[in-house]
């Protein structure tokens, strides 16, 4: 296994002990996790591509677990916005018969979870890799779903040389500029006319409303950031100029990181550069955030005369994200994984009870009415994952909890929450 593949190895591993094997999965916390990741790997791997083979062409014209008697996601809200969802590459690359079984049948938009970020396209200087975002676009062509492109500028799950010297010293802004432009412009060009848009620039606006500082271009930039924003759509929007051009954010309820997301997209407007659409993550809890913030940042996204869609939607309903998204590495302190916290932060190991499996479905009733009831403005909702078993919010921001954040168990059933959602189109 090549080291530089490591990320996109360690997805597969995560796929595999997640979802395909529960048992796996529980083993792996007690014994070593990566001599048991490996032997894991190797015991099933044969048995995986063989039905794999004989499954592929059944994929999506026979949804294997859901007889399709009942009305689905894409077809409930057909009139209103595109449905999408975040698809974890394993899916495909594993050609898991029935996750893409119920893919085609409740979807008509993907978004690559992770296949299309710098990590995996350019690892290190020399390393170009577009094999797996190639899988991901025929994957939606073949099955006739929108492909997103995400992300081309983030401070994330991108390496540390766009912005690094080998000896930890900061790159000049020039140096700077030039990688990104050449990553953009390699990028964009390679997948014009397979993906239909790109979230160009994600996550650079902090909580108060001005640049974040912390990560990546945000912190080691030294000249004006609105230039380095500029770069990145005009050199998208001349690599691929058919694509609709997103910018897309977090925490989008709060007005004070709204002001500075207008205030960007009124930049560019001004600068005569491009900027078709606004993504709002949706992360969110339970209880935060208030509906009526959404509602407010909807209405002053689409005043900029933008597309505004909902790009990454789940519910974590497990502690400490509860009052507003946590972020940050603090949540991976080894400390936090003690017997008498993991007690307390991941409370339902063993399946969720009745009356929180009911809180769920009525939270995800009320964030999927306030969208409707909006959905002039709204031009695609995607949820952020197939299914609870492969939710990135299983390892975040706390790793090794047991959570549930989307409309689809682990046994890829419906949750309750999927049909008080789909019957809000019906009334
Ligand atoms: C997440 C993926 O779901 C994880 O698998 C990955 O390890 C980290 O990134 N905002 C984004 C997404 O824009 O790209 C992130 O996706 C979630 C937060």
């Amino acid at each position: 296994m090549r080291f530089l593949m490591f990320p996109y190895a360690q997805s597969l591993i995560f796929y595999y002990l997640s979802a395909v094997d529960p048992l796996a999965s529980m083993l792996s916390r007690l014994w070593s996790p990566a001599m048991f990741c490996f032997s894991i790997m190797k015991k099933y791997s044969t048995l995986t591509l063989a039905v794999a083979a004989a499954c592929s062409l059944a994929a999506c014209s026979a949804p294997q677990n859901h007889p399709a008697t009942n009305v689905t996601l894409k077809d409930a809200f057909a009139d209103d916005f595109l449905v999408g969802v975040a698809v974890a590459q394993p899916i495909i690359d594993l050609n898991d018969t029935a996750a893409i079984g119920l893919i085609c049948q409740q979807f008509n938009a993907v978004s690559p979870e992770s296949v299309l970020k710098p990590e995996y396209i350019h690892p290190s200087p020399d390393t170009w890799d577009f094999a797996p975002g190639d899988a991901y676009c025929d994957f939606a062509a073949q099955h006739g779903m929108k492909a997103l492109g995400h992300t081309l500028m983030w401070h994330n799950q991108t390496p540390d040389f766009f912005w690094l010297n080998d000896d930890g010293s900061v790159r000049t802004d020039d140096e700077m500029r030039a990688s990104l432009e050449e990553y953009v412009e390699k990028t964009a060009t390679h997948f014009a006319g397979k993906v239909y848009a790109w979230d160009v620039v994600n996550e650079i606006v902090s909580e108060e409303g001005d640049y974040r500082n912390d990560k990546g271009w945000e912190k080691y930039y030294r000249g004006n950031k609105d230039d380095l924003v500029t770069l990145a759509f005009s050199t998208a929007q001349r690599c691929d100029p058919d694509a609709e051009l997103y910018y897309n954010d977090y925490n989008m309820w709060r007005q004070t990181k709204v002001d500075g997301v207008v205030r960007l997209v009124k930049m560019l407007q001004q600068r005569g550069i491009r900027i078709d659409g606004v993504g709002i993550q949706a992360h969110w809890g339970l209880n935060y955030p208030d509906m009526k913030d959404v509602e407010t940042t909807i209405d002053r996204l689409y005043d900029l005369g933008v597309k505004v869609m909902i790009t990454e939607l789940d519910i974590d309903m497990l502690p400490f994200s509860k009052e507003g998204q946590m972020t940050g590495r603090a949540m991976y302190d080894p400390a936090l994984q003690r017997e008498e916290f993991m007690r307390w932060l991941n409370p339902f190991p063993d399946g969720l009870p009745a009356d929180v499996e009911q809180q769920i479905a009525d939270r995800y009733e009320e964030v999927l009415r306030t969208i409707y009831n909006k959905r002039d403005k709204i031009s695609r909702v995607t949820f952020w994952g197939l299914h609870d078993g492969i939710s990135w919010k299983n390892d975040y921001p706390i790793p090794n909890r047991v959570n549930y954040p989307l409309l689809f168990n682990r046994d890829l059933s419906k949750k309750k929450a999927f049909d008080q959602v789909v019957s809000i189109a019906a009334h």
